[in-house]
């Protein structure tokens, strides 16, 4: 126990303050960066089901659509150039986070939201603008710098702006705009694609614009967190904020254990090269892991394709969009479950929960669309068998919305010490990015392959993902983001890496009362 502060069960320690109005408005402010994200999610498997998109972007899909009817379903939108148009995005996100990683650190968490929204504007009136697939994907490339800067800052802001106890909720407001990004995306399209004149594309591809507005204008104001004022050397603006942000003066211990992290972060001069030592493996490993798991759910075969999906398996192109509007729905509303109960529950349990609720769905539909297409990929569904496919799908898409979904942001985001905070939150981006790249860009060859076998796939994904968790996750709720090194140390395998001297903890203390650091002391 450190300078006297409450340790409580969950393992990490209380301070004292509430959730503030202050605080909760900027991080719903913040959290609209997860819009941009998920405006794209949705936007572009839609736009392909668009005829006249096809037809003046990648007239070959077009001819190939209209003259195999009658083959095989499971190849019927099988194009790499296609898929390209959807993927090039995030490739572009991969590399624009290592950049983003320096800003967020040297400059503060609000610039890389700022450059982020601007990036992606520019984007968005590209794309509305498009007259050759060039410009298509160039403007894809800028949505995708403009993701990766806002993936990059926001969750990091939100975990670091949040008290301890209520950090999951927060944190999950950047997913929960995601979900809603997603579904404005896919009611968008449902609207647009009865645009008879043949623009209908380019009022869904333009509005990209309006969250990027949204996020560039909030950022303006938005205030930076404690933890990166005290990392630039601001301690006085640092010490008002955490008055502000926690509705009280009684902030002396937060604010200690803040200026012992920054003192730590500030001896290590390379994040990129201290991030590979031992004594951060556990947070590397998640780093790496936890974005890879998320994208081998195979979440992003129904947010990007669910309307190519659904008419692959016999849906009509109008039902197709309007059962990618009810998926976009439960992803929503589930997310709230983890909202209200991420905080009291944990991370784990709903990570487990999750986990094996969808890999029970994905074998069902699996083996639903295997009955009646088997290999060869030609039949038909009534319309009893497909609301039973699209009902399981739903049961699944509320599983990865309670667990997956939002903690694959929220756990990376709050497990690193400040001095690799910034280095690991672009490692988790970069993966994440790198695995949905991979998702995009592979998922129309692999369904043509792979038929219903796909299901089964990420289902044993979910299997190993969800033992991983059981083996390999400590709970972090409720305890405080630099103190997250006590919950390693203390964990049953990843306890080896870190060594005694390692765990910062009651330095500052000492610190403190040599009288150092000066300027800080409160
Ligand atoms: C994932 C996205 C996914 C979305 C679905 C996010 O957490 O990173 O890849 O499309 O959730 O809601």
């Amino acid at each position: 126990m450190a300078g006297g502060v409450i340790v409580n069960t969950g393992g990490g320690k209380e301070y004292p303050g509430k959730l503030t109005l202050f605080v909760f408005i900027t991080c719903v402010v913040a959290a609209t960066g997860g819009l941009i994200f998920g405006y794209d999610i949705g936007i572009s498997g839609g736009v392909m089901q668009m005829n006249p998109f096809l037809k003046k972007f990648f007239p070959e899909v077009f001819r190939k659509k209209e003259d195999d009817k009658s083959t095989n379903q499971y190849c019927e939108f099988d194009s790499q150039l296609l898929t390209t148009f959807t993927s090039s995005l995030y490739l572009a996100a991969l590399v624009a986070s290592f950049f983003a990683s320096t800003v967020t650190r040297v400059f503060g968490r609000k610039w890389s939201m700022l450059c982020g929204g601007l990036t992606f504007l520019v984007g968005a009136a590209l794309n509305g603008a498009a007259q050759d697939v060039l410009m298509l994907i160039l403007g894809r490339i800028l949505l995708g710098i403009g993701v990766g800067f806002a993936n990059q800052s926001v969750p990091v802001y939100l975990s670091e702006m949040a008290p301890a106890k209520l950090r999951g909720m927060l944190n999950i407001g950047f997913q929960l705009m995601i979900t809603v990004g997603i579904l404005a995306a896919n009611l968008i399209n449902y609207g647009t694609a009865k645009i008879k004149a043949g623009w209908g594309w380019r009022v869904s591809l333009a509005l990209a614009a309006v969250p990027a507005v949204i996020i560039t204008v909030g950022s303006v104001f938005l205030p930076d967190t404690p933890n990166s004022l005290i990392e630039r050397g601001y301690p006085e603006e640092a010490q008002r904020m955490l008055r502000r942000i926690r509705g009280t003066d009684d902030i002396h211990d937060e604010y200690r254990d803040l200026v012992t992290a920054s003192e730590e972060s500030k001896l290590m001069r390379h994040p990129w090269a201290n991030i590979v030592k031992r004594k951060y493996r556990p947070q590397l490993t998640m780093a790496i892991l936890i974005p890879f798991f998320q994208q081998l759910t195979g979440i992003n075969v129904i947010m990007f394709y669910a309307p190519v999906l659904f008419q692959t398996i016999g849906f009509g192109s109008n039902a197709a969009l309007m059962s990618a509007v009810i998926t976009g729905l439960v992803n929503v509303f589930a997310t709230f479950v983890s909202i209200f109960t991420v905080d009291k529950l944990g991370r784990r349990k709903l990570f487990l929960e999750g986990g094996a609720q969808m890999i029970v769905c994905q074998i069902i539909v699996g083996t639903l669309i295997a009955i009646k297409f088997g290999t060869s990929g030609e039949g038909h569904l009534s319309k009893t068998y497909s609301s039973f496919v699209v009902l399981f799908i739903c049961i699944y898409v509320a599983g990865f919305a309670w667990s997956w979904g939002p903690l694959g942001w929220l756990v990376p985001s709050e497990i690193f010490p400040l001095e690799i905070r910034s280095a690991g939150q672009s490692i988790n981006v970069s993966v994440n990015m790198f695995f949905t790249f991979v998702i995009a860009q592979a998922f129309l060859t692999m369904l043509c392959h792979m038929k219903f076998g796909l299901f089964y796939f990420f289902g044993g994904w979910v299997l190993i993902m969800t033992i991983f968790i059981s083996f390999f996750l400590p709970e972090t709720k409720n305890v405080p983001i630099e103190e997250m090194i006590l919950v390693w140390r203390s964990h049953w395998f990843w306890g080896h890496f870190i060594a005694d001297e390692d765990v910062h903890v009651g330095k500052a203390e000492t610190e403190m009362s040599n009288g150092k650091p000066k300027s800080d002391a409160i």
